[in-house]
């Protein structure tokens, strides 16, 4: 059980500002072993399909081996940065400040992927065969996520920051070589960047209103909100 003790934090506050922390992550302090072994006996209590509990939890600390995953994120970076949705992304007139907010705050963490402290990366012990029924991709995922976000919140609650990446997944398999991980039979679903944050706290970042995205009863059919 946890023997760290959680900042003064109440739960709606936790759940509305647990950011994807990139420039406020702390590349100069360590995060001690305790800190990680709590956020992960607490995100261990999250849910998974049949309750298999099938999922693994690597925590990379070794400078040599952050370097080759850093490597291999920075490299999917470049790709995604040249892409021509990148561009469109960012002239977009509703959104078009935020994903460059988004997107210097990327570029920033891209060039700094290797210098923070613990990067974590879940993993789930099954596969799912391309075109694999959505039933099982769903399930796969659903068994890893909830446990991922709990951590993620139980950091925010402990003075660290941290934020979900996917972008190293384009070269998943050099990946599993790097880590030793199975290949046929692991998917790693994330690589969570994890360290103390900078400055004090955070706020609620800006949202699609909630009566564009929710429907009562029917899709499309307008919530009473
Ligand atoms: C499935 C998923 C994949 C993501 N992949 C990346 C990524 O590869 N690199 C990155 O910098 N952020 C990534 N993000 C973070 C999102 O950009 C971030 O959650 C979003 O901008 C909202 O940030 P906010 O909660 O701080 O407002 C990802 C988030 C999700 C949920």
């Amino acid at each position: 059980m946890p023997t760290t003790s959680p900042i003064d934090i109440g739960v709606d506050e936790l759940l509305t500002t647990t950011r994807a922390v990139r420039k406020r992550l702390d590349l100069e302090r360590d995060v001690s072993d305790e800190l990680i072994h709590d956020c992960l006996e607490i995100a261990l209590q999250a849910p998974t399909s049949s309750n298999m509990q099938d999922w693994h939890f690597i925590v990379v600390r070794d400078p040599e081996v952050r370097g080759e995953i850093a490597a291999l994120y920075r490299q999917a970076y470049e790709r995604y940065r040249a892409s021509p949705t990148y561009d469109e992304r960012l002239r977009d007139p509703d959104k078009g400040e935020t994903h460059q907010r988004v997107a210097s705050s990327s570029e920033h963490l891209a060039a700094h992927m290797h210098e923070v402290p613990v990067l974590l990366i879940p993993c789930v012990k099954r596969r799912v065969q391309p075109g694999g029924r959505q039933l099982g991709v769903a399930s796969l995922y659903g068994s890893i996520i909830p446990a991922t976000w709990s951590f993620m919140l139980a950091a925010r609650s402990r003075g660290l920051g941290t934020a979900w990446t996917t972008l190293h997944l384009r070269h998943e398999e050099e990946a599993a070589s790097i880590l030793g991980i199975p290949y046929e039979e692991v998917t790693q679903v994330a690589l969570i960047p994890v360290a103390h944050y900078t400055g004090e706290g955070f706020g609620t970042a800006p949202r699609t209103p909630l009566a564009e995205v929710t429907s009562l009863d029917r899709y499309g059919q307008a919530p009473p909100w």
